[in-house]
């Protein structure tokens, strides 16, 4: 299912944080279920089938709509629109098409959306966990005056609120106006959230499998809560440790397809804000291979050499060929009858290559098939070395101190407009 290769970090040398890594793993399992750790995201989908049933069953309700507007940032955005960007386009029965709002406050984005939607017939569906969040604030307001001069009182009925189950803002706006409501448990953090309703309802609106998605995350669980130094999510935090020890303090997550451009926002928000405090911890960046070959490529090869890359290949199969010409002016005749995705894997290949004999260390995850199944696999995956790797470095993987302190900063400025 997934292949890693850490051909590069050879001397992983995991017998030195054997000690560490399986004590961590011992207190993960004891506080996992605890009210006062955000873990529960580790057996969310094993506990709470209920309420991920009513999540997929609204969004197989919200088929009728043509469009599901998707109101939520961070945590509250990027799983959902990651995967969406993933399989929208890969999907046979493609169902309703989800517009994302809320994940910034420039004026002509909103506008734009909102002009969009004065034809189409759609949903909306509010995600924040704090409900108070102020871009999601702004866009849900703009957006619940045009449903309700769209369609006056039915407009209610439109609008599924995803918050918190007891507190905030939001949650006493759905009581008060009775809209549908959906829980983010209070236990999990918006970045570990994507196989809860954050993540379940827009999903299932769309058409994309989510019961695919939640063996995958059953599959994951056998492999990657397993106590075991070979567990390839510990092996993934430890090769992220020692890439830190030797001076790699940034890791270039890489993708050999464009539809991959927001999964890599999504890592790079996990791994960005679970894990870059108290002055610790790998910048995460990403580019899109081989679009950015031709861009940041001269920089990776021969730049400063502070980085390290993760490359995540996905195994396509689409058959798509070109024929040969009679005059061959580019001179790639010889590439005639071979699949794009043969030249496109060659082209990883050989990029890895140069990377490596540059000293650019890379590890390698490859995914057999892609599908909601692998995907959600590999999203498990990633969350618990994610955590492992915080846990080593010794910060909270859960808190955001540092956003808390932009916040403040933009509060005291609004303020100021009163
Ligand atoms: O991971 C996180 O906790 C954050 O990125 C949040 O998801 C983001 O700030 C949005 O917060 P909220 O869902 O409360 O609107």
């Amino acid at each position: 299912m997934l292949k890693l290769n850490f051909k590069d970090f050879y001397e992983l040398e995991t017998d030195n944080y054997k000690d560490e890594v399986l004590a961590i793993h011992d207190n993960v399992e004891k506080l996992k279920n605890t009210k006062e750790q955000y873990l529960g995201w580790i057996d969310y989908t094993k506990d709470h089938s209920k309420e991920i049933d009513k999540a997929i069953q609204l969004g197989l309700e919200l088929q009728k709509f043509e469009t599901l507007v998707v109101v939520g940032i961070g945590g509250s955005f990027l799983g959902a629109k990651s995967f969406y960007e993933i399989f929208k386009d890969r999907i046979d029965d493609k169902k309703t098409e989800l517009i994302f709002l809320g994940n910034n406050i420039s004026s002509h984005y909103i506008k734009t959306v909102l002009k969009k939607l004065e034809t189409k017939n759609f949903a909306v569906n509010i995600i924040s966990k704090s409900g108070g969040t102020l871009e999601p604030a702004i866009a849900f307001r703009l957006i619940k005056e045009l449903l309700i001069s769209k369609y006056g009182t039915e407009a209610k009925e439109r609008i599924i609120v995803t918050t918190d189950p007891k507190n905030g803002n939001l949650r006493k706006l759905a009581l008060d106006e009775g809209y549908r409501t959906l829980e983010i448990p209070a236990n999990i953090g918006g970045r570990y959230s994507i196989f809860t309703a954050v993540g379940f309802l827009p999903l299932s609106a769309a058409g994309i499998d989510t019961n695919e998605m939640l063996k995958g995350v059953a599959k994951a669980k056998q492999e990657f809560d397993a106590r075991q130094l070979d567990n390839l999510a510990y092996l993934y935090a430890i090769a992220r440790r020692k890439a830190s020890e030797i001076g790699k303090k940034i890791e270039i997550f890489t993708a050999y397809d464009p539809s991959f451009s927001y999964y890599l926002e999504w890592l790079k928000q996990l791994y960005g804000e679970s894990e870059g405090k108290e002055g610790k911890g790998i910048y995460p960046m990403s580019v899109i291979n081989t679009r950015d070959l031709h861009s940041l490529g001269q920089f990776i090869q021969e730049g400063t050499q502070e980085h390290f890359e993760t490359i995540i290949w996905a195994e396509e199969k689409n058959q798509l060929v070109f024929d040969r010409l009679v005059v061959d002016y580019d001179k790639f005749n010889d590439l005639a009858g071979i699949e794009i995705d043969i030249i496109n894997k060659k082209a990883m290949e050989g990029t890895r290559i140069a990377h490596s004999n540059g000293n650019i260390k890379n590890i390698l995850m490859e995914i057999e098939e892609l599908t909601p199944f692998s995907l959600a696999y590999l999203s498990y995956f990633f969350m618990k070395a994610c955590s492992m790797t915080c846990y080593l470095l010794k910060v909270d993987p859960f808190n955001q101190p540092g956003v808390e302190e932009y916040k403040k900063e933009i509060k005291i400025l609004l303020d100021e407009l009163k």
